[in-house]
C-alpha cells in the first residue's frame, strides 16, 4: 500500500503512513501559468493499493485530488482509496432555496467515479460516524470529537461542554462523558451566511472553563457570538475545540475572542494540536 499526501495534507498524510507503516508515494505538484493544477506520480504504482489523503478546502484542492486519483488508476494501481478529511461543499447538502445546486452530490459523486471508496471525518451534514448513503454514494464518516475533548479532558480546572446549538447537542454530551463534566447548549439562529445570534438563555457556567465543541469554524461568527455570551454569563474561561479550522476571515478574529483555541489537522494550521492520523490509519488496515 502508498499513502498520497496531497499538497492539504502533508503532514497528516506522513503521520497515516507512519502510523500505518506503509511507505508514502511519491508525487510532484506544480501550477501552471494560467495557474490550473499540474499533478505528476513519481512513484511506481503499478498493482498497488493507492490511498490519497487531500482535504479538499478551494477549488484547487479538489482538482488536485479528482486528477491525482484519475493519474493512479490510469498508472495501473488496483485500487485507489479517496480520504478527504475535509470535504468542501459538504454545507450545500440541501435545496435551500429552489432551483440550489446540490453541490455536496455533485462532489461526491465525481469522486466517487475516480475511486474505489470514500472515507471523510465529521462531515458536515453526517451526524455520527458510521459508513452512509448519500445520493448513491457509499461514504465512510470518522469522528474526531472525542480525540478533541480527550485533548481538553486535563486542561481544564472546572469544564463544563457547551455545544453551539441544539443539533451538536450529542457530540457535547459524548465529549462531556469522556472529561467528566456537565454539558449544555446554546440556543443560535443564524440571520445569514455570515451572523448569528445568540439567544438569551439561563447557563451554568459562572466560574467555569467552558469548552464550545463545533464541527467546524468557518467566519468564526458563532463562536464569537458564543464567547460573549459565555462571558456574561461570567465563565471563567472561554476555552474553544473544532474539527475542521476553515477560518474564512482568518484565525486572529476568533483567536482574540477566546481564551484557547484548537483545532485538529484535517485542515492543517498551527492551532492544528489534534492529529486525526489515527482515526485514519485504522481504517487503512
Ligand atoms: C453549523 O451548523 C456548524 O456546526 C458551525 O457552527 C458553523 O458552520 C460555523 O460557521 P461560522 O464560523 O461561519 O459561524
Amino acid at each position: 500500500m502508498l499513502v498520497f499526501s496531497g499538497s492539504s495534507s502533508l503532514s497528516l498524510g506522513k503521520k497515516v503512513a507512519d502510523a500505518a507503516g506503509v511507505m508514502e508515494g511519491e508525487t510532484k505538484t506544480d501550477k501552471f501559468p494560467d495557474g490550473e493544477v499540474y499533478v505528476r506520480v513519481l512513484s511506481d504504482v503499478k498493482g498497488e493499493r493507492c490511498v490519497v489523503i487531500q482535504s479538499t478546502l478551494g477549488n484547487d484542492a479538489l482538482i488536485e485530488l479528482l486528477i491525482t486519483l484519475d493519474v493512479l488508476r490510469d498508472l495501473g494501481a488496483s485500487r485507489v482509496d479517496a480520504v478527504v478529511p475535509y470535504l468542501g461543499y459538504a454545507r450545500q447538502d440541501k435545496h435551500f432555496n429552489s432551483g440550489e445546486a446540490l453541490s455536496a452530490k455533485t462532489i461526491l459523486k465525481t469522486i466517487k467515479a475516480l475511486s474505489d471508496s470514500i472515507s471523510t471525518v465529521n462531515c458536515h451534514f453526517l451526524g455520527k460516524e458510521g459508513v452512509f448513503n448519500f445520493h448513491g454514494v457509499r461514504l465512510r464518516n470518522l469522528d474526531a470529537f472525542p480525540l478533541v475533548a480527550g485533548y481538553f479532558a486535563d486542561k481544564l480546572k472546572k469544564p463544563v461542554v457547551i455545544a453551539p446549538d441544539k443539533g451538536s447537542l450529542s457530540y457535547a454530551k459524548h465529549a462531556a462523558g469522556i472529561i467528566g463534566c456537565e454539558f449544555d447548549f446554546l440556543q443560535k439562529r443564524r440571520l445569514s451566511g455570515e451572523k448569528v445570534v445568540i439567544e438569551t438563555k439561563k447557563l451554568d457556567v459562572a466560574g467555569k472553563d467552558a469548552l464550545i465543541l463545533d464541527d467546524m469554524i468557518s467566519t468564526g461568527g458563532t463562536i464569537i457570538e458564543s464567547a460573549k455570551v459565555l462571558k456574561k454569563e461570567g465563565a471563567a474561561s472561554v476555552n474553544v475545540g473544532c474539527v475542521h479550522g476553515v477560518f474564512s476571515f482568518g484565525v486572529d478574529n476568533v483567536r482574540s475572542a477566546v481564551d484557547r483555541l484548537v483545532c485538529t489537522d484535517t485542515i492543517e494550521r498551527d492551532i492544528s494540536k489534534v492529529s486525526v492520523s489515527g482515526l485514519i490509519s485504522n481504517i487503512l488496515r
